[in-house]
């Protein structure tokens, strides 16, 4: 197996790290052989030599068998070109259409709202991950005027809809999730989100064992707090999923916590954790490492590791609930001593 492993800026190098220090625990105590080429992608890097992407950076990356990216962001890069050009490029280029998040409660002591079990929250969240809002398409007139018009358009295309949709019943069908909710904002933007509408009802007739329900986005983020037991699976598109599943990662216990994959199912993958580079925290040992293996474990799993992706999530588990982690979740390790307590974890975990 060969990944490519790109810790970008910040807490993402330390992260990364971490995670890739578990994967390897978990492959040597597998018995599996893993190849974690690291590419230099960063602030540094563009800062240095004005590339973010080399030219054949995404053809290169097609090659490996999936890709790990630690976080992306610095304030030294004021427009965060190189950031845009690894991750959003990496997303489009590679047509990585579908973001996977789970959103689960690994310690009810974690969860922001009161009296809920770990139980209570433990749904997926589908986020389509190439159109919508994040495409580019606008501009702007008489830019920095009293005059300035800013127009930025949200694409929403049948075949993108439809795929993001499919794979969301697909994986409920697959993982026996009974429910799938749709979000958009149908009600007010009466053309874009019709279409999401449309798409949503037609494929909900196919899939008769698992129950189809629409909410609008407003209406599924007040859910999310007040009832987040109703949910399994949601889908929605880029920008709505980019803001609800902070909304999950907070339900989560926190930032550090939060894992995801960027998918085109059957091709290679992308996988992240869902916080940024954290500029204050960088180097400094205190960044949770969690979420970074935690995505590292789905990319395991997608790669068909499954019992090395399981070891890892139990690792990960009996490390947060017994306090063995970071100081964001109660405990008093650093980024380095998680690592190392969890990559002992996953060799204690064996079968
Ligand atoms: N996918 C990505 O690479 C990604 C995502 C979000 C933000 N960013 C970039 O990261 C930079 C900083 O952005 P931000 O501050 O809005 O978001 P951030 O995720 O870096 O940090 C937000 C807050 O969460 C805390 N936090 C985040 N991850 C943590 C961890 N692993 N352990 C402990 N605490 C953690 C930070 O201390 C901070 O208070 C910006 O340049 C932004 O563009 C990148």
């Amino acid at each position: 197996m060969r990944i490519a492993v790109i810790p970008g800026d910040g807490i993402g190098v330390d992260t990364t790290a971490e995670a890739m220090k578990v994967v390897r625990a978990a492959a040597a105590a597998y018995g599996r052989r893993i190849e974690l080429e690291t590419l230099p992608w960063s602030a540094d890097h563009y800062l240095k030599t004005g590339v973010a992407v080399p030219p054949n950076g995404y053809a290169m990356l097609r090659e490996f068998d999936a890709i790990f990216i630690g976080a992306l962001g610095d304030p030294r890069v004021a427009d965060n070109r190189h950031a845009r050009d690894i991750l959003l490029g990496t997303r489009f280029e590679l047509d990585l259409y579908v973001n996977y998040r789970p959103v689960k409660l690994l310690d009810a002591r974690l969860c922001p709202l009161k009296d809920r079990s770990a139980a209570d929250v433990n749904f997926v969240v589908f986020r389509e991950n190439t159109e919508g809002l994040y495409v580019g398409v606008g501009g702007r007139f008489k830019a920095g005027t009293d005059d300035e018009v800013a127009i930025q358009e949200e694409l929403n295309t049948y075949k993108g809809v439809h795929r993001i949709v499919k794979h969301a019943f697909e994986f409920a069908k697959a993982n026996g999730r009974r429910r799938v909710c749709m979000a958009d904002k149908s009600n007010a933007m009466t053309d874009g989100h019709a279409l999401w509408l449309r798409v949503f009802k037609s494929l909900a007739a196919q899939y008769p064992t698992v129950e189809a329900r629409h909410l609008y986005i407003d209406a599924l983020a007040l859910l999310m707090v007040q009832n987040p037991a109703q949910f399994d699976v949601i889908v929605t598109n880029n920008l709505f999923g980019d803001i609800i599943t902070d909304l999950g990662a907070a339900l989560q216990g926190g930032l550090g916590l939060a894992a995801s994959g960027n998918l085109h199912p059957g091709r290679t993958s992308m996988f992240e954790p869902v916080h940024g580079s954290a500029p204050p925290l960088a180097g400094k040992n205190v960044a949770n490492p969690v979420g970074a293996m935690l995505s590292a474990a789905l990319m395991l799993d997608y790669l068909g590791w499954d019992a090395e992706a399981a070891a890892m999530e139990t690792a990960v588990r009996d490390a947060v609930v017994s306090g063995s982690g970071t100081p964001d979740i109660g405990g008093s390790l650093g980024t380095r001593e998680t690592g190392d307590y969890i990559a002992a974890r996953v060799q204690k975990n064996l079968p």
